[in-house]
């Protein structure tokens, strides 16, 4: 499956772009967690960043047939700042996703009737809903100077959906199985 209509197409780079930076400045802000003695938090700062790569990575796919060099125009959190800083930017990122980003494209999608485009959507605005949490419990806990206690991390690498502690039967957004999740050990 690919997509034919021009804007699910812009729309579908602009997510692969947007993902591809958040997966980037994830594994920056983790070393710096893993800096500041926080070594949870830079864990999930890595599994998070890693399911930012299941969303470019299906994002990517069903763009297969736009062979092409394009310029691709993503929003983007930049800056380097404490932990309990760097968590704020995961928040603000992850809620534009949320609240702007993936409902737009995700009706624009089925508006064309672009169903890779709009199950690729779909994975990612859910999966982001989990993370503005989990940055948010996060955060709550630097505020105070502590480290996060939080044991395994598991990532379905279809759909990014995130789990703490425990290990899914199946996913909930995707209905993969359990095998489909990577662990970020604790
Ligand atoms: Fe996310
Ligand atoms: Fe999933």
């Amino acid at each position: 499956m690919s997509v034919v209509n021009a804007m699910t197409a812009d729309f579908l780079r602009s997510a692969y772009g947007g993902e591809s930076m958040a997966h980037m400045r994830y594994l920056i802000w983790a070393d710096v967690a893993d800096a500041e003695k926080m070594p949870n938090i830079g864990r999930l700062f890595r599994a998070i960043a890693y399911a930012e790569y299941a969303h470019a990575d299906n994002h990517f796919r069903v763009l297969k047939g736009q062979v092409g060099d394009f310029t691709v125009p993503a929003g983007a959190v930049f800056g380097i700042g404490k932990t309990v800083d760097n968590l704020q930017g995961g928040i603000d990122g992850e809620l534009h996703e949320i609240d702007q980003m993936y409902p737009v494209y995700l009706e624009t999608a089925r508006f064309q009737n672009e169903k890779a485009a709009e199950k690729a959507f779909h994975y990612a605005l859910e999966a982001e809903k989990v993370h503005a949490k989990l940055f948010k419990e996060a955060q709550n806990v630097a505020r105070d100077g502590k480290d996060m206690d939080v044991g395994s991390i598991y990532v379905c690498n279809i759909c990014g959906h995130t789990e703490t502690d425990h290990l899914p039967d199946q996913c909930p957004i995707c209905g993969a199985k359990k095998e489909a999740y990577k662990e970020f050990k604790a």
